[in-house]
């Protein structure tokens, strides 16, 4: 499954691999998005086949949902499920006391309804990604594409009065057209460079009319595990 991995995506396999042993029998499963993502269902279809797993998984994602599919993983949506045993999935940062920026591949509205869902979320991640404060990678910012430039206008306009450096929220592209999330809706990124107080912002972004979530993960997260290129891995 693995080959002649870099050290950036043997990293990710190791912490996938390591969090897949938290799944067991009978399980409900939250399965997030992107690459460290994909490593897990690989590692949990696997698992599946080889070994006899039976669980059922929750995708974050339509393009989770069809990997899972292909690597026989029942799956299952959230509405069946009501309530998940774990949630699995990737993030862009992590700090010290484990929240995190999510968003980076667009499916943040998803992973944060099935991760609140869940007794317990596990993030899995490369070491690159711990940060001291959040900010550095853009704060993704999930709005309707009705009226976005007035959405956007509002947004940067709110960032003034906040405790933040940068205050460019710039629509996320695909090509030459807005990149659209599985829910119809368009990206804002916001490049903050550090997010003094991102409680505060979490819940002022959600109150503003046009945004329908945003990619911080406050006091969502319970384990982080971390890989490493040399193939070690850590848990927090
Ligand atoms: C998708 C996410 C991902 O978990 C995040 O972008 C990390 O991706 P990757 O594992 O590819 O580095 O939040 O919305």
């Amino acid at each position: 499954m693995t080959g002649e991995l870099s050290p950036i995506d043997k990293a990710k396999f190791v912490a996938a691999r390591r969090a897949a042993d938290f799944v067991e029998d009978g399980m409900r499963v939250g399965l997030g998005t992107g690459s460290t993502a994909a490593w897990l269902v690989r590692c949990l279809g696997e698992m599946v086949r080889e070994d006899g797993l039976k669980f059922k998984g929750v995708p974050t994602s339509t393009r989770t949902a069809d990997l899972a599919r292909e690597v026989g993983i029942e799956v299952i949506s959230l509405d069946e499920a009501r309530w998940l045993d774990l949630t699995i999935d990737g993030a862009d940062e992590f700090d010290g006391d484990l929240n995190l920026i999510k968003g980076g591949g667009g499916a943040l509205l998803q992973e944060k309804i099935v991760a609140t869902a869940s007794d317990r979320m596990v993030v899995i991640t490369d070491i690159g990604k711990q940060v001291e404060t959040l900010g550095a990678f853009p704060l993704p910012v999930e709005v309707i594409p009705f009226g976005w430039q007035t959405t956007q206008a509002l947004v940067e306009e709110t960032l003034i009065s906040m405790d933040v450096l940068g205050r460019d929220a710039t629509l996320r592209m695909n090509g030459e057209t807005p990149f659209v999330t599985d829910e119809g809706n368009f990206i804002l990124d916001l490049h903050l460079h550090r997010i003094g107080n991102a409680r505060q912002l979490a819940l002022v972004l959600n109150q503003m009319p046009g945004v329908v979530e945003n990619g911080l993960f406050i006091d969502i997260c319970d384990t982080v595990v971390i890989g490493y290129g040399d193939g070690r891995v850590e848990m927090r």
